[in-house]
């Protein structure tokens, strides 16, 4: 069968609402055109991001309702402690409120000045959190990862002979770890191979210094090496992450993603001195660390996610949606970054745009184009978010980024027609100018106009 089925049936419903254009051009005003400022009721379909905005399944809210609300030894976080334990093979396991807070942990302890961390592409946070330390933030994605045209199948993989060479540069005493982010989100989701996460634990080992993973994505990761990388086409993809964790000697995972929550975190740790100190850190802005800083029920829920993302016509169907969205707009001419990756289409707006120049924002016109036209809210990664001081983002995009288990096919089928009307009436986008904006990460609360 070629049609994609929601892999659940539907108990819960929430009501969206249709606005008329005439409505959305005042919203849009009112918002001085940054759909960050545009009430979310105001929205139809919301791809603004994938993080915690997903579903939750009827045993994660039975498990809502069993949370064990103890300040101490809470049930639920055993339960929560073990189902980690079994998936990621890590003994330590502390629960944060999302990803960033054990980023943060883990960056205290290991960042510092003069150090140097590389990564595939450190996501915002991972590499605010590590120059606060007062670390170098290094991206080694392999060249094809910056290429919105390569078809190679694993596009977030790390260049290891740069990897390599680094540490022959700056000396293994200034890089206190190497991280790898699964799926790679800087670029859409592309997945990392096997091979690779191998490959630079070799170098790891070669230099006695820790790996870890960036997480959050790992299940969509952990299917495409199933797809994708011979050797594994008949495992189970749950064996799949077993052994993509077991490479790692900890790992940082927000759980909005492939935990399935609405929030939550995680920081997993082998080695027992790293440990104790994180603890310490997680008691101190956190919580007690059998609950850093959560519910017992937002445990449970975690618990359960962590298990159900696992399900493999859950992941099947999850990857087959977003490839189908990004091949429908291939077929339509639209631009995009290729392949699809696990959670986001990226529209290049340079190219659905070409006649707005960077100082105006292409991927903002696209946004606020999509907006008006239909409702849906995306998001500009661009000169927008990356600019300022005269700079430049490297590439103009709009990330169009699927929240888990949210919409049906006939709401992807909504999105694909709304975008390819967009691209015939590309000529009628227009750029933007700023209004005010504040010194730093303007885009989330800028005033635009059109220009
Ligand atoms: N790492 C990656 C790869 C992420 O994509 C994110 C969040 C984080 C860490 C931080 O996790 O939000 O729970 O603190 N990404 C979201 C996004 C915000 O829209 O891509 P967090």
């Amino acid at each position: 069968m070629k049609t994609i089925i929601e892999p659940f049936r539907i108990k819960v419903v929430e009501p969206i609402r249709m606005t008329t254009r005439q409505e959305r051009d005042v919203f849009l005003q009112r918002a001085g055109y940054n759909v960050f400022l545009i009430p979310a009721e105001q929205v139809l379909i919301d791809l603004l991001t994938d993080s915690g905005t997903g579903a939750m399944s009827s045993l994660q809210w039975a498990g809502m309702m069993r949370g064990d609300e103890s300040y101490a030894g809470a049930s639920s976080f055993y339960h929560f402690e073990s189902r980690l334990r079994d998936i990621t093979g890590f003994d330590h396991v502390l629960p944060t409120h999302q990803g960033r807070a054990s980023e943060r942990i883990l960056f205290e302890l290991m960042g510092g000045p003069g150090k140097v961390v590389p990564n595939n592409n450190h996501f915002d946070t991972t590499r605010a959190n590590c120059e606060h330390s007062g670390a170098e933030a290094l991206d080694l994605v392999i060249r094809e990862g910056r290429d919105p045209d390569s078809e190679h199948p694993f596009k977030g993989n790390m260049d290891v002979s740069e990897l390599a060479r680094l540490f022959e540069r700056v000396g293994a005493d200034r890089i206190p770890l190497v991280m790898c982010t699964v799926t790679n989100n800087a670029g859409g989701g592309q997945p990392v191979s096997m091979e690779n996460l191998r490959a630079i634990r070799a170098v790891c080992d070669r230099y006695r210094t820790p790996f870890f993973l960036d997480a959050c994505r790992f299940a969509e990761n952990a299917c495409f090496i199933k797809r994708r990388e011979p050797e594994f086409r008949n495992h189970a993809v749950i064996d799949i992450a077993r052994e993509l964790f077991a490479l790692a000697d900890g790992a940082t995972i927000s759980a909005k993603k492939d935990g399935l929550v609405n929030i939550g975190g995680v920081l997993l740790l082998r080695d027992e001195q790293l440990y104790w100190n994180a603890r310490n850190l997680l008691i101190l802005t956190e919580g007690f660390p059998t609950y850093g800083g959560l519910a017992g029920r937002d445990l449970e829920a975690m618990a359960q996610g962590f298990e159900e993302v696992l399900h493999e016509d859950y992941l099947d169907y999850r990857l087959a949606s977003t490839a189908y969205l990004g091949r429908r707009l291939v077929e339509g001419g639209v631009p995009i970054i290729r392949p699809p990756g696990g959670h986001a289409i990226y529209v290049v707006a340079s190219r659905f745009c070409p006649h707005v120049p960077p100082e105006q924002f292409p991927g903002q016109a696209v946004v606020v184009g999509l907006y008006r036209h239909a409702g849906i809210r995306a998001v500009e990664i661009g000169s927008l978010m990356f600019g300022g001081d005269g700079r430049r983002a490297e590439m103009e995009l709009v990330r169009l980024a699927i929240p888990r288990r949210v919409y049906t096919q006939s709401h992807i089928d909504y999105v694909v027609e709304a975008i390819l009307e967009l691209y015939e009436l590309r000529h009628t986008l227009r750029g933007l100018r700023i209004v005010e904006a504040p010194p730093q990460l303007r885009h989330f609360t800028a005033r635009l106009e059109e220009v």
